[in-house]
């Protein structure tokens, strides 16, 4: 592959990426940036965990056997042993992302789920660490390592401590991404007392060192990389705020001059109207009568009765608390008995909210359908047939749903917060930019009159067919966030070579 003369060596460092091993949206966008990012002409490479089952039908290579990764016990030179794999980007694709997977039986290879286990701080500090020693003895050397939440906060932390300083690192330096500032390790610093929090300043103890578990992976990430992002423009600003802060507001307004938002992006690749072929009809924002026909196609397949003024809402969803589920309870019945409404459900998570919708879908058989199962099909058909989609977040770093359903010619009713205040515009009858429905206040009249405007706006067609052209004709594409992204690392790399041209003078303490 041919890069251009002034591209940058970029290398991911994450815990999940799609398709290798994905849980939530943090896994689909450690693979989309780092696709966006080579197509830009960048050598992007992406590092995870070869966990149970991965890459057992790829093609990989040993890059690296045995490697000796240090486990930090003082007293004796312990080493915990790793193997990297690689998995070599294909030929001339530009959008090719070498991948290496590091391998260690204990910690790795023999889980076969990414998170949930006593020691993953162990883990997550095994793998930081392990990547920083795979780069010291390895032929390729990036200028940044982009680091993603708490997991690999670690990371920051040993690069600033013990390998920065080493002529092989001269020039590179960590970023550190937040796509979720609600979780921090294992350690609950909701509930904690002050006393027994992180301060991050300690080293970090060894891999065998009870004291591990107890570490702040986010706040050391915070305290440690280079520079600071998260996933839009508006949740950079709220987590300076304590509503928001998550006990890291403080560090994070100390920060706040290395720290940026950069919204997520659509794989417009995946989410392909025109082309996509678990729809019914293919449409764009040209031909919106084709997309009737999905319309017709959902409610068909799963039971609901539906008319032409049928306001169908989607809440397409991982089940928890910060999307603010709890605000549907006191107003849900209410409003499917009153309105003529159907509801269509997908997603999983907390058994309360599944139990919550089970209960709504056997009261409304006809229209309500939830569907809890895994299916990668169903969200095509929904964004494409759904009227609108319900995203009443407590807190939304970015969210990817509301631009894939505007991409979809859905509208959005959401909460105005995070990447959904950045990318949702209220609806108002002179506003060129309206693509959807917001409401500001957490709670559940505020969101019930979002959802009485949007009904009574769905009524009004031509007004509704502008909301729908507004949000498809928008650029959610990736493209357009990984040239900000190549801003910031261009601003991070010339900061830290006039770091290394002009040092700060030796014997100042900065505290
Ligand atoms: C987290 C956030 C979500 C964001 C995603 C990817 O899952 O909750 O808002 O879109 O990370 O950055």
């Amino acid at each position: 592959m041919i890069f251009k003369k002034d591209s940058m060596k970029i290398l991911f460092v994450a815990t999940e990426a799609a398709p290798y091993a994905r849980v939530g949206g943090m896994g689909s966008v450690m693979h989309d940036l780092p696709v966006a990012l080579s197509k830009l002409g960048n050598d992007v490479r992406l590092m995870i965990p070869k966990y149970l089952d991965v890459g057992k039908d790829l093609n990989l290579t040993l890059e690296a056997k045995g490697l000796e990764v240090p486990t930090g016990n003082k007293e004796k030179d312990q080493f915990f042993f790793c193997d990297v794999w690689k998995l070599q980007a294909e030929g001339k694709k530009d959008d090719a992302v070498t991948t290496y997977f590091l391998d260690n039986q204990e910690y790795f290879g023999s889980r076969a789920n990414i998170y949930g286990y006593a020691d993953d701080p162990v883990r997550w500090a095994l793998f930081s660490r392990g990547v920083l020693e795979f780069l010291r003895f390895g032929s390729w050397m990036p200028d940044i390592i982009m680091t993603n939440d708490w997991h690999t906060g670690f990371l920051p932390n040993y690069f600033k401590s013990d390998y920065s300083m080493l002529e092989k690192f001269k020039g590179v330096s960590s970023v550190f991404c937040i796509h979720n500032l609600y979780f921090q390790g294992n350690f609950r610093h909701r509930f904690a007392d002050e006393i027994d929090l992180d301060d991050g300043r300690s080293p970090i103890p060894a891999f065998e060192d009870p004291r591990l578990l107890q570490l702040n992976g986010m706040r050391r990430g915070i305290m440690y990389a280079d520079a600071i992002n998260t996933v839009s423009p508006t949740y950079a600003k709220e987590i300076l705020t304590p509503e928001y802060g998550e006990g890291l507001g403080e560090l994070l307004i100390e920060r706040k001059e290395n720290l940026s938002g950069i919204i997520n992006g659509v794989d417009y690749k995946v989410w392909e109207i025109n082309d996509d072929k678990l729809l019914a009809s293919r449409f764009s924002a040209k031909d919106l009568e084709k997309r009737v026909a999905n319309r017709k196609k959902l409610a068909e397949d799963l039971n609901l009765e539906i008319t032409d003024n049928t306001f169908i809402i989607g809440i397409l969803s991982r089940m928890s608390a910060q999307k603010g589920f709890d605000l549907l309870n006191p107003v849900l019945k209410s409003l499917l008995r009153e309105l003529d409404i159907a509801l269509v459900v997908v997603g999983e998570g907390d058994q309360r909210y599944m139990e919550f919708f089970n209960e709504l879908a056997e009261k409304f058989p006809k229209k309500v359908s939830v569907n809890f199962r895994f299916d990668p099909k169903l969200p095509h058909l929904a964004f494409a047939g759904v009227d609108s989609v319900l995203i009443p977040s407590k807190f939304e770093p970015s969210g990817l749903t509301q631009m894939e359903a505007m991409h979809y010619g859905s509208v959005p009713i959401v909460r105005k917060t995070g990447g959904l205040a950045d990318t949702v515009v209220d609806y108002s009858p002179n506003n060129k930019e309206s693509n959807g429905f917001v409401f500001s206040k957490f709670d559940s009249f505020s969101m019930l009159i979002s959802v009485m405007r949007a009904y009574e706006n769905f009524r009004n067609k031509p007004v509704w067919i502008k909301l729908q052209k507004t949000g498809m004709n928008r650029d959610f594409s990736w493209d357009r966030s990984a040239r900000e992204y190549m801003i910031l690392f261009n601003k991070v790399k010339q900061s830290v070579k006039s770091n290394i041209l002009n040092p700060k003078p030796k014997g100042v303490l900065h505290d």
